[in-house]
């Protein structure tokens, strides 16, 4: 297992080019499983989840490369398998997004039970009611979910939880009734510029689907979708991690591939702590600067356009060292606080009441060995270890490989120093 020994103190200065959307690129490689044509993606991050996802899609019957561009060529060539099982839903909960696509074209799908994991209980049941309500029969079965049906067929559906929309849900739905008969409305939708790229991209499949980032989608089914050539949009939480990066080091960076109009929930917390956010042209690129003091702030999360729980963690981090206090509630996964007690060891001083976590601003933090709990979190601690007094070792960084393209290639270059060295080293 590889670790993180960083040396703390470095402030990030130079330019960083932000990769494709892990988030967006893993429901649209498993829509891939729609047709039999190939599909052509571009911008898809090499992260160990979407070679996970690769090798998911392969047991499928789907043939996959990268070409020397870069871009993913996904082509199916055998229908005949429908099961994705324990171990690949195990080692990525993202594999649900394969349910949809199999049950719509296939007929059935498989899928293992997802468990719980680092960030709480994740259930699924508003993807299987959504599968009901378009027809399918749902059975468990050895700890598999068995959906199975005739042509699926359209209908109204209502989606919403105990904790508002699902992005998963309203990408398995959406996807699912692409290739059912008549018409589908879906009711509160997650809105996420991810779910936006996953309807853009059934359309270029030939779908009818219209009111993807809004709360209600709407999908015309067709008989059959085609092979599509498509460039996933520039992932917001990367970006918004090398944000808060540029203003915990005191730094400036200047990030290629930034949409601040995916991003408006962080740049308006950022600037209310003094972290000055400009755009520099129309080609999504932006400066990103902070001023020495960081003023406190209080957040929550919530579905998008809310602030995002996947910068939460990050966020945390940077608020640890604000002239204050400030107040962080999670609405979106309530049990997503693995890394206070990491942030502690390095002398934060957190205190989590519930959902929310009470954070006492401090004058420094100290490196320290901390594990990586899942992977927002170990991309916090490696906020922390930049902006530490000595060294810091995160363990177990397999958690932020399953999400960031090679983060220490992108912020040593620019004045990091992030060493990768195995555990037992
Ligand atoms: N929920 C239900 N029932 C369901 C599905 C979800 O009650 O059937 C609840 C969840 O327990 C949670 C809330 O609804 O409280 C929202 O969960 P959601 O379904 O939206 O999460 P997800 O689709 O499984 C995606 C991202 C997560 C991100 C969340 C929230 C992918 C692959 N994953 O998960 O990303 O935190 O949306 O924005 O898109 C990450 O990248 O680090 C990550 C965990």
């Amino acid at each position: 297992m590889d670790m993180f020994v960083i040396q703390g103190g470095t402030r990030l200065r130079g330019e960083v080019k932000i990769s494709g959307a892990k988030n967006a690129a893993l429901p649209i490689m498993a829509a891939c499983l729609l047709t039999n044509e190939e599909c052509v993606i571009r911008s898809v991050p090499d992260l160990a989840d979407t070679r996970h996802l690769i090798t998911l899609l392969e047991s499928l019957g789907a043939r996959v490369r990268r070409d020397e561009s870069d871009a993913l060529h996904i082509k199916v060539e055998d229908e005949s398998i429908s099961l994705a099982d324990y171990e690949s839903v195990r080692r990525m909960r993202a594999s649900i997004c394969v349910l949809g696509p199999l049950l719509a074209r296939r007929g059935k799908a498989e899928v293992s039970m997802p468990g719980g994991c680092a960030i709480g209980d994740r259930p699924i049941n508003l993807h299987l009611r959504g599968m009901e309500a378009l027809g399918a029969k749902i059975h468990l079965d050895g700890g598999n979910i068995i959906t199975e049906s005739q042509r699926l067929q359209g209908t109204d559906i209502f989606l919403g939880g105990p904790f508002g929309s699902t992005v998963l849900g309203t990408a398995n739905v959406m996807t699912a009734a692409c290739l059912a008969q008549g018409r589908t409305v879906i009711e509160a939708t997650a809105c996420e510029p991810e779910v936006i790229d996953l309807g853009d991209f059934l359309n270029s499949m030939g779908a009818k689907v219209s009111g993807h980032g809004t709360p209600r989608i709407i999908v015309e089914g067709v008989d059959e979708l085609h092979g599509t050539d498509y460039e996933i949009i520039p992932d917001r939480i990367e970006a918004g991690t090398f944000m808060i990066a540029a203003a915990i080091t005191n730094g400036e960076l200047i990030l290629k591939g930034c949409r601040t109009e995916h991003l408006m929930a962080l740049i308006d917390r950022l600037n209310l702590i003094g972290v000055e956010i400009e755009r520099i042209d129309k080609d999504d690129t932006v400066r990103v600067s902070s001023a020495r003091r960081l003023n406190p702030v209080d957040i929550t999360t919530q579905p998008y356009p809310g602030f995002p729980t996947d910068l939460q963690a990050q966020l945390m981090t940077l608020l640890c060292l604000a002239d204050g206090n400030s107040i962080i509630t999670e609405k979106i996964f309530p049990d997503r606080f693995m890394h206070t007690a990491e942030l502690n060891r390095m002398g934060a001083m957190l205190r989590k009441e519930g959902p929310t976590v009470v954070v006492q601003g401090v004058r420094e933090l100290i490196g320290a060995p901390v594990m990586a709990s899942d992977l927002r979190a170990s991309a916090a601690l490696v906020l922390a270890g930049m902006v530490a007094r000595g060294q810091t070792e995160v363990l177990r960084v397999y958690h932020i490989d399953r999400g960031y393209e090679h983060i220490e290639r992108k912020l040593n270059p620019v004045g990091a120093q992030i060493e990768r060295v195995k555990e037992n080293d």
